[in-house]
């Protein structure tokens, strides 16, 4: 049999089905460019993303295809220096040719040529991955409102109310006083339930270190094994190489217990399993559609489950307050590890299926651990 060479393919039959072909069958556009940034090969993809037949393009400088200052370029650059792939999401691109679009951006190495660099450009709906990211800062700012609002508007008067219960209270006697013992108690009751909101609101200065996330994330295994998941399986999948998370380490306690306790609320209790991960993600940058700020946040942290999933109707309101489908639930845990994700600078998003529910927290890395913001 005719070896292939280095092209990883079944023999062809009747039809050829050469790698040109399966590249110009995809709807990313993928471009080739060599060490003094001259353009290789172009798939029909990216002919038409930059509206150019490939007889033009090959050949071409790909600085002379994008805005002088466009990311794209930086990323070229940083795959070719560090030989280290990359992947941006929520490139924007504007040029008369292209028109304005937002892309993803994948720069890898090619083993066998070193000089060379492979783009691969995703047209990305702004759905895509900043809604998974916008929806819960948004979500993270109204609850800090709301809580405010709280302190504010209910919290004083009440304190009014509780004094002048107390106040009658001295001068009555008998029953008069169970009614306003029942004043006094359940405004107690309400001020502890606003103190529970409080958290939102209060922007206190958090007393972040070092942390080995592994260890905050056994704590919180040990927590839920002993008491709600008794009856799920748990299962640990850690990279031990992961590098220090900077936070606060109850906080963050909080939050994992958050998504713990709601996938063991998701699942079935005879087949039910959750899988912890931690992974360190070579290259995941985000940059805000909005702002032209780029993040690199490198370290991830994901809680899957195989339980039910979450409706395509709930999954962009998840992280708002409030927001439950248990008859009991008080719709706050997600939104609170929001806001505790959005204070420790990183995101925290959402993918759902049935049987696969895949709650992820991606951290920046530490300042003074070698960032490259
Ligand atoms: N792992 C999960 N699988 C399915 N649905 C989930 C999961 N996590 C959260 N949810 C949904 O998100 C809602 C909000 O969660 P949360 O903010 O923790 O509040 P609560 O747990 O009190 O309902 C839940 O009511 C549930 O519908
Ligand atoms: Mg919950």
């Amino acid at each position: 049999m005719a070896k292939t060479g280095t092209v990883h393919r079944l023999p062809p039959k009747a039809s050829s089905l050469d790698p040109i072909t399966i590249l110009n069958a995809l709807r990313s556009a993928v471009v080739a460019v060599d060490r003094s940034g001259v353009v290789r090969f172009v798939n029909s993809a990216a002919e038409q993303l930059f509206a150019t037949g490939a007889p033009y393009l090959l050949g071409a400088k790909l600085a002379s295809l994008l805005p002088p200052d466009s990311p794209i370029l930086s990323l070229v650059s940083l795959t070719q220096e560090r030989g280290q792939n990359v992947c941006e999401h929520g490139v924007v691109v504007d040029t008369p040719k292209t028109g304005r679009r937002i892309l993803s951006v994948n720069v890898a190495m090619v083993a066998e040529m070193p000089d060379h660099v492979v783009l691969n450009l995703t047209e990305q709906s702004i759905a895509a991955r900043m809604s998974a990211l916008l929806p819960s800062r948004n979500a993270a700012r109204s609850a800090a409102a709301m809580a405010a609002m709280m302190a504010h508007e209910v919290k004083n008067p009440l304190s009014g109310i509780r004094g002048a219960a107390q106040l009658l209270d001295s001068g009555l006697d008998g029953e008069e006083k169970i009614l306003t013992q029942l004043i006094i108690d359940e405004t107690d009751r309400i001020v502890s339930l606003v103190d529970r909101m409080e958290v939102f609101s209060v922007d206190h200065p958090m007393p972040m270190e070092p942390l080995n996330i592994h260890t905050v994330l056994d704590h919180v295994v040990r927590v839920a094994e002993n008491g709600f998941a008794r009856s799920v399986r748990i299962r640990k999948d850690y990279d031990p190489s992961l590098p220090p998370v900077q936070g606060d380490r109850n906080l963050l306690i909080q939050v994992f217990l958050n998504l713990i306790k709601n996938a063991a609320e998701a699942v079935q209790p005879e087949t039910g399993e959750i899988v912890i991960a931690t992974a360190y993600l070579h290259g995941m940058r985000l940059t805000s559609p909005t702002a032209r700020e780029s993040r690199n946040l490198p370290l991830a942290v994901s809680i899957q489950d195989n339980g039910m999933g979450v409706s395509a109707d709930m999954l962009p309101h998840l992280f708002d307050a409030f927001v439950t489908t248990k008859p009991t639930g008080s719709g706050l845990g997600l939104a609170l590890a929001a806001k505790i994700v959005d204070d420790h600078c990183g995101i925290i998003e959402c993918e759902s299926q049935p049987r696969r529910t895949l709650f992820r927290v991606l951290f920046p890395m530490m300042v003074d651990a070698g960032d490259d913001r």
